[in-house]
Parts: C-alpha cells; sequence; structure tokens
C-alpha cells in the first residue's frame, strides 16, 4: 500500500482531488467508485472547483456509489443520494443518469445487490475507488464480523457506526440500523482505489489496517491484497 502523509485535512483533500483529476485526463470515460461521509467532502470541493476552472470533465464519467443507508428516500437529507448531489453532482457536468447509489428504497434488496455488481461489470468496472475507514475498521459499511461478504448487500450497522453517523442526524433513533453496501469483493474488484482518513480519531483504524494480519474484524485490513491502493492521510491519522 502507497501511503501519502499530508500535513493536514486540505492536503489531504487536494492529493485526492489531484489522484482523480489525473484520471478524468487520462481516461475521460472511467468509472469512479465514490465514497460519502465527512472525509471525502473536501475533495469533492476541490474537484469542483478545477471543473469551474476548466481543468477537468465529467462529461462521460460514470459512477457508483460505494453504499446507501436502507431503507432511506433518495430526498432524505441523510441519504447517500442526496450528499453526492450536494457535494459534487450538482455542481459539475456529470450527466446524473450515469450516477448510481445503491436503491434506498428497493423492495427486493435481494436482487438489488448482485444487479449493482452485474451493472458495474457491464460499465467495465470501477477504474478508482475512493473509500473512507469507519473508526471500526469499516470500509463502505463492511462492518467487522466473523465473516464478511463478497457482493453487495443490505447489512445491520454495528451500534459503534450508528453512534459515529448519529452527528448527523436529530437523534441516535433516527439513524437507519441497516445499509446497502458493496461487498468487499466488488471494493477489491477495482482496479485502484484511495482512502483519505483525517483525524486522530481514525488513527486506531488506520494503524490496524497498516500493521495487523488481515482480519475480518477490521475490514479495511483486506485492501493490504488489493495490487493498487494509495492511502492518503493526514498526521494525526498515522501517527496518532
Ligand atoms: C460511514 C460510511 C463510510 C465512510 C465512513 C467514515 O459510515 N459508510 O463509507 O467512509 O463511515 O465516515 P467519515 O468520513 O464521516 O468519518
Amino acid at each position: 500500500m502507497k501511503i501519502i502523509v499530508c500535513e493536514n485535512y486540505e492536503e489531504m483533500s487536494k492529493a485526492g482531488a489531484d489522484i482523480i483529476a489525473g484520471l478524468l485526463k487520462e481516461k475521460p470515460d472511467c468509472v469512479l467508485g465514490l465514497a460519502t461521509g465527512s472525509t471525502p467532502v473536501g475533495m469533492y470541493k476541490d474537484l469542483i472547483a478545477m471543473y469551474e476552472a476548466g481543468e477537468i470533465s465529467f462529461d462521460r464519467v460514470t459512477s457508483y456509489n460505494l453504499d446507501e443507508y436502507y431503507p432511506i428516500e433518495p430526498t432524505h437529507e441523510q441519504s447517500y443520494r442526496y450528499f453526492m448531489n450536494q457535494n459534487l453532482f450538482d455542481h459539475v457536468n456529470i450527466d446524473k443518469a450515469k450516477t448510481f447509489v445503491p436503491n434506498g428504497l428497493t423492495k427486493d434488496p435481494e436482487t438489488e445487490g448482485p444487479a449493482y455488481d452485474a451493472a458495474i461489470e457491464a460499465a467495465g468496472g470501477v477504474d478508482l475507488q475512493v473509500l473512507g475507514i469507519g473508526q471500526n475498521g469499516h470500509i463502505g459499511f463492511n462492518e467487522p464480523d466473523d465473516a464478511l461478504i463478497a457482493g453487495t448487500h443490505v447489512t445491520d450497522l454495528t451500534d459503534n457506526t450508528i453512534e459515529a453517523n448519529s452527528r448527523f442526524f436529530a437523534s441516535k433513533a433516527d439513524v437507519p440500523t441497516r445499509a446497502f453496501t458493496m461487498g468487499i469483493g466488488s471494493i477489491m474488484k477495482a482496479k485502484k482505489i484511495i482512502l483519505l482518513a483525517n483525524g486522530e480519531n481514525k488513527h486506531a483504524a488506520v494503524a490496524q489496517m497498516l500493521h495487523d494480519r488481515i482480519t475480518t474484524q477490521c475490514p479495511a485490513t483486506i485492501l493490504k491484497a488489493h495490487p493498487d491502493v494509495v492511502l492518503i492521510c493526514d498526521k494525526k491519522a498515522l501517527n496518532g
């Protein structure tokens, strides 16, 4: 795993945006795997600024998001569809019909997951997957467990994750207890992965990812088996 150590959040965001911008220039019709959470917001802002400056274009891009609460309305302010519209899609020239987020309203979650993976395959696979990391080492919503699932699926969220994400909701009771997530296999199929992490509260998870053996109890450890992962982090996430 390559590591880019940054001084602060701004530098981390810029480093992530530069990698995505490089791909957009090299392969304008690329498939992006996108993530939500507070971590990538600055990176999306930088990409918007580059788009406004005429440096990059999203007009031929297809995107697949990593996860989505279930059930949730796409118009709900905390849905990941809403997040992506607000933080990126509404500000750049991406064709929204080519932006995909797991359907948080589906009546048929059993078929939604495999259909999502099949659509990614049909689009040629993800060229670049953006990831954050949960404080418990989750990626997407692949939570620490005795076993991990390969494909996109609905999962129960751990209390730790519900607690961490409750800051975005009126109360902890309002946080959905389930979510769609790309599975570990879906994530590992991406040709390249960048994982962004900042702040001391991510240090334990980052340290475990880097130094522990691969374990389902810290799903991010599996990224060590991927041939092209770049960890972009600040010093606090790396060193505590
Ligand atoms: C969330 C998301 C993840 C995200 C992680 C970290 O629950 N499901 O995709 O990477 O937790 O979030 P944040 O960037 O807000 O710390």
